[in-house]
């Protein structure tokens, strides 16, 4: 009864002031540092003011660029302030619409035409949209959010068939494609006749750099925040580590987030740079679980070797972690695990990999008398904070 009392009491949240604000599917009424992208997207989207057919458009960036930000925030403000414009917006993520049935499926619906999610032929589906959209007497402005997905699958046929659709059109109908997409090239990977057909106005979104990351974070912070319940230092530390790493907004939004929820939990009453620091170590933990469960069997026995060797190290039974040293304790692994062990060199070029994914460290040690080796000299996470994480992924210690 206390005990409840107690939780519920500390449970009050003294810094947070709303938590939606801090997520990812929050999306706030301005957008700092991508001015220039909205206007270059506002004057494209013109056009419709006057009754013609925008350009396609790509937007091009890397991962939390803010291109579905840009892309929902202009779209957003044409529905607002033209309501009645002839004009429909679609937004469809090609995460889940990855095959030209599925899109044509999300484009029958926006158009409240409802057809069976799977199984009808698709030149039926096809013809069913274009009446709808005949019928509709509207121009179509469709975002195809993460398209690489769908182009990866279907090879730009759909990209290629919308895209051309205009030249059939009459004058008062067209279809503008927006497509977005994380990879740089992407639009240089379609194939050949898709690209020659398909020449978008580009609009480029690079990475985030630290004055533009502190000015989104600060946003946030007046958002979600209370008043007066954050160190502005701990902002500015938070924007100089991710514009270094990545420029990914979103990634500094999960940040500001957790450093927040560290201080509620520890019941201070300000968010400090030592909660942005403190946050700002466990993104990268997450970071590292992510890559480590992506790695195949071998990957693991390895790793769990160095594991093992980085315990014995700790407690002095070892003094290097030399590759002849993590290959034999890696042959008892896979047996233990009865699976065939690899050679020597398959090892060393894993432990290569391992390296190259920031898993551990690999130095040469000029070991005197006992000859020049590699030697494995750390490891991303502690042996038991590793140990636990590969136990969970069926690794027997
Ligand atoms: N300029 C900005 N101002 C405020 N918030 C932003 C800004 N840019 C991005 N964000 C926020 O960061 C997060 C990621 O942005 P967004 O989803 O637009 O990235 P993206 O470029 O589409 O990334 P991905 O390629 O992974 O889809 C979102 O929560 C978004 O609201
Ligand atoms: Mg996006």
């Amino acid at each position: 009864m206390m005990e409840e009392f107690i939780h519920s009491y500390r449970v009050k949240p003294l810094i947070i002031k709303d938590k939606r604000v801090l997520r990812d599917s929050y999306t706030p009424s301005s957008l700092p540092g991508r001015e220039e992208q909205i206007n270059r997207f506002h004057n494209i989207l013109s056009d419709l003011l006057v009754d013609s057919p925008p350009d396609h458009t790509s937007f091009t960036g890397k991962p939390g660029t803010g291109k579905t930000a840009v892309a929902k925030h202009v779209t957003g403000k044409y529905k607002k302030e033209y309501p009645d414009l002839r004009t429909k917006f679609i937004y469809i993520n090609c995460s889940q619409a990855n095959t030209a049935y599925r899109v044509m499926y999300q484009l029958n619906r926006a158009l409240q035409v409802l057809v069976p999610p799977s199984g009808y032929p698709y030149d039926v589906l096809y013809d069913k949209f274009m009446d709808a959209f005949y019928q509709l007497n509207k121009r179509l402005v469709v975002v195809l959010d993460e398209v690489d997905l769908l182009v990866r699958r279907d090879g730009g046929r759909l990209l290629y068939s919308l895209s051309r659709l205009n030249y059939d059109l009459p004058e008062e109908l067209s279809l503008t494609l927006v497509v977005i997409s994380n990879t740089a090239d992407f639009l240089e990977r379609l194939d050949p006749r898709t690209r020659s057909s398909f020449e978008p106005t580009r609009i480029i979104f690079p990475p985030y750099k630290q004055p533009q990351l502190y000015q989104i974070l600060h946003q946030r912070a007046e958002l979600g925040l209370k008043p007066g319940t954050w160190e502005d230092e701990a902002l500015h530390i938070i924007a100089a580590k991710v514009a270094q790493e990545s420029g990914d907004a979103r990634r500094a939004i999960d940040v500001l987030r957790m450093a927040a929820e560290l201080a509620e939990k520890e019941g201070a009453n300000k968010l400090t740079v030592e909660h942005a620091r403190q946050a700002l170590e466990t993104v990268n933990e997450e970071e590292i679980a992510i890559t480590v469960r992506t790695l195949p069997l071998h990957h693991r026995l390895i790793l769990a070797a160095i594991t093992d060797l980085m315990e014995m190290k700790e407690k002095q039974k070892v003094d290097r972690i030399s590759t002849g040293r993590i290959y034999r304790e890696y042959k008892g692994k896979a047996s233990k695990m009865m699976v065939p062990p690899l050679t020597m060199r398959r090892v060393s070029g894993i432990l290569r990999e391992l390296e190259a994914q920031g898993l551990i460290e690999i130095v040469m040690d000029y070991g005197g008398a006992r000859g020049n080796t590699k030697v494995v000299k750390a490891m991303a996470l502690s042996p038991s904070e590793m140990k636990k994480l590969l136990s969970s992924m069926g690794v027997v210690f």
